[in-house]
């Protein structure tokens, strides 16, 4: 079926195709993630919310609560609502022991007047470590989501909520009048580590577990930040439900994944304490593998009537118990103190515990994070500490034991000296981590940092990539970005390249000429390959345009590396140059290291100096364009391409600092903006006659 163009829509069809794609984006959504059998691809997923998005857009008043732009977050707000739980948020009993869940059996049979061997009808399940969550339905649409708080009073997180893609904000079928299901945030392992490696990039503090990053992720007031962390949501009970929820425990969960709700797929019916016991067992040994983690099982009584009829102790149910896993804790002694240096340059101090066996394994080592961390909980060599292990995640030290803190404990100091180098380590402003600026040179930053240089972007040399690279290092014939280019032509790297498994003379001769191919580099490529922190392509453009060529600039950095204001003065004034940028090139370039290595590189290879935009005559260049609406002759891409060809800087929203707004078909509220600010503004066939393009 040919999809009408969304310009042409009348408001009833629009109507119509948005109950559609909202129906359409849920299903696919509970394919995707319950289900894990996607029907269509990612690609024809996003067309499908582009086109709801385009919909919304053109007619704004036909929104849908249900609608799937919810997904992606809405605007920030400044503080939580709160929201009042009139069926409160309970907790319940733990039982550490096997004898504690006989207990718990014989207690309910004697509430309920059973024979001491009677079966009981049980549901167990896996206790998920997150934090739990009410989410209310009214008519089948959610329309509130709220934090458990304590138990009476939460907070009002409807807009997080909807985010997340395993709570539909439309439930399937009959919908009862009321109904709040209650359940379990989390996030898996793999998400949780994937975002603590991109926090540690990017120099900010990591997580110490996924509880935790869900807990973070889910107390965001700006829900965009949300709807990027990946969080997940199992159901298993309900507060307020109009009608009652009546029946069993088994059939209530049933009866949620009918309506579109995801439980947890180890749910299982036993009849007895031993039954009970062995379940604890069995998913004990699965633990480390189920890709969350879970903090033990729970035992709930089937039937909802017997359930009414035990009720309640304090703020815990007679017809419930957690039934945990054993801590995975342990108390042992800092040997030492010493620091890991990552892929990225980020420090990471690690303690050296003496060896001590939790949950089965023996752990040697623990991350400290970082300075804060080591301070905050003021943490010495020498001292006796909690450590914990947590699913798959490396072990950490929780606490230290203060009272037996010895008298030869030794605070630390981190150093500001790569440990793998030498180079400088630096903590710039604002972010947790230090990091070693050595990039260049640094052996546990070479491999990320050459994979960076050979790169799409940087050198984009073919047929050494991310699985050469490392292989190359592994064979000693690679330590820095030179040597890529002595690899065919140095006779002794040569020889040792044609004694490596997979690289027969063909293959070295395709290599050697792709080498060649790019002896001559453009200078923003070349700045890009140097692989400064927080320069991308755009800023490595900038950075060439402006300086116009690779001495200029270099002498320019290294001034600003001196600490000469001037200098630093006109780097940060260029437009797109932000502060962090300004500070990292001053790391890099004060790092004596670094600039031997580049010369080193420079030996192999030339520069390109950038066509000057003006000796074109632009009346372009230096100057800053939008584009906005829809463009006939040529695609966005394409226009900005050619815009930066003539030494134009391409922005997305208009500003007191535009030069020009080239108004498409349908420009909407950026032409406005420009008139307001007295931009100049221009069509599309006068952009193109300027342009030289016509
Ligand atoms: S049932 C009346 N089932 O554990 C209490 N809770 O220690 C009903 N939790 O606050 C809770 N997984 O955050 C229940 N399968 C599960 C659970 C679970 C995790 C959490 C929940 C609760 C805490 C109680």
């Amino acid at each position: 079926m040919t999809e009408k163009p969304v310009e042409s829509l009348k408001r009833s069809e629009a109507e119509g195709e948005l109950a559609r794609l909202a129906a359409d984006i849920a299903r696919h959504d509970r394919l995707y993630y319950q289900a894990d059998a996607p029907e269509i691809s990612d690609a024809e997923y996003d067309a499908l919310q582009r086109r709801n998005a385009a919909i919304e857009a053109r007619f704004p008043n036909l929104v849908r609560p249900d609608s799937p732009r919810f997904r992606v977050g809405a605007a920030p707000v400044d503080a939580f609502g709160k929201v009042e739980h009139k069926v409160p948020m309970l907790s319940l009993d733990n039982a550490m022991e096997d004898e504690a869940v006989r207990d718990f059996l014989a207690r309910i049979r004697r509430f309920l007047n059973l024979a001491a061997d009677a079966p009981v009808d049980l549901v167990a399940e896996p206790k998920i470590d997150g934090l739990s969550c009410a989410v209310r339905y009214e008519g089948g649409l959610l329309v509130r989501g709220a934090t458990r708080g304590d138990g009476t009073v939460g907070e009002d997180i409807t807009a997080n909520v909807r985010t997340i893609r395993d709570i539909p904000q439309r439930l399937l079928g009959d919908s009862p009048p009321v109904l709040e299901v209650r359940g379990e945030i989390f996030m898996e392992l793999q998400d949780f580590q994937a975002l603590n490696a991109r926090r540690e990039a990017e120099g900010q503090a990591v997580f110490a577990n996924p509880r935790n990053a869900a807990a973070g992720s889910v107390r965001q007031l700006d829900s965009k930040i949300t709807a990027s962390r990946k969080l997940r949501f199992f159901a298993y009970g309900w507060g307020e439900a109009d009608p009652p929820v009546t029946g069993t425990y088994s059939g209530f969960l049933d009866r949620l994944q009918t309506l579109g709700l995801r439980v947890n797929p180890l749910t299982r019916h036993c009849k007895t304490a031993e039954e009970l016991i062995a379940y604890h067992a069995q998913i004990g040994t699965t633990r480390a593998s189920l890709g969350y983690d879970i903090d033990g099982v729970v035992y709930k009584l089937d039937d909802l009537r017997l359930q009414e009829r035990l009720g309640y102790v304090g703020r815990a149910p007679r017809f419930a118990i957690a039934h945990k896993f054993p801590a995975q804790q342990a108390v042992t002694q800092i040997r030492a103190i010493r620091l890991q240096v990552g892929r990225t340059g980020a420090l990471t101090p690690v303690a050296e515990l003496e060896p001590i066996t939790v949950g089965g394994v023996v752990v040697r080592r623990a991350t400290l994070h970082n300075e804060d961390y080591i301070r905050d909980k003021d943490i010495r060599i020498h001292d006796f500490v909690v450590i914990q292990r947590a699913g798959d995640v490396i072990p950490q030290v929780v606490e230290v034991v203060k009272d037996r803190r010895p008298t030869d404990a030794t605070p630390y100091d981190m150093p500001d000296r790569c440990p793998e180098c030498g180079s400088l380590a630096v903590r710039p402003e604002g972010e947790a981590v230090r990091r070693c600026t050595g990039g260049l040179v640094c052996p546990a930053q070479v491999e990320a940092r050459l994979e960076h240089v050979v790169g799409r972007d940087a050198f984009d040399i073919e047929g050494l990539g991310k699985k050469q690279v490392p292989q190359l290092l592994d064979a000693d014939l690679l330590k820095t970005p030179a040597d890529l280019f002595r690899l065919t032509t140095d006779p002794v790297r040569r020889e040792r390249l044609e004694a490596l498994e997979g690289w027969g003379s063909k293959k070295i001769e395709k290599l050697a000429a792709a080498i060649e191919a790019r002896r001559t580099i453009p200078l923003d490529r070349f700045i890009l390959a140097l692989g400064i922190r927080f320069i991308g392509e755009a800023n490595a453009k900038l950075l060439a345009r402006h300086y116009g060529s690779l001495e200029v600039w270099r002498q320019a950095m290294q001034s600003v590396a001196a600490g000469d204001a001037e200098a630093r003065a006109e780097l940060a004034d260029i437009d797109g140059i932000g502060p962090k940028l300004v500070d990292a090139i001053a790391e890099f370039f004060a790092e004596a290291h670094n600039l031997d290595a580049m010369d080193d590189l420079l030996t192999e290879i030339e520069v390109e100096d950038p066509a000057s935009p003006e000796a074109g005559g632009s009346p372009f260049a230096g100057k800053t364009i939008v584009f906005t609406g829809s463009l006939e002759a040529m695609t966005r891409a394409e226009a900005k391409a050619l815009a930066e060809k003539l030494g134009a800087k391409v922005a997305g929203s208009v500003s007191t600092k535009t030069d020009y707004v080239v108004l498409g078909a349908d420009a909407g509220a950026k032409a406005k903006k420009a008139a307001e600010l007295g931009v100049a503004t221009l069509d599309e066939a006068a952009w193109l006659e300027q342009a030289g393009a016509r």
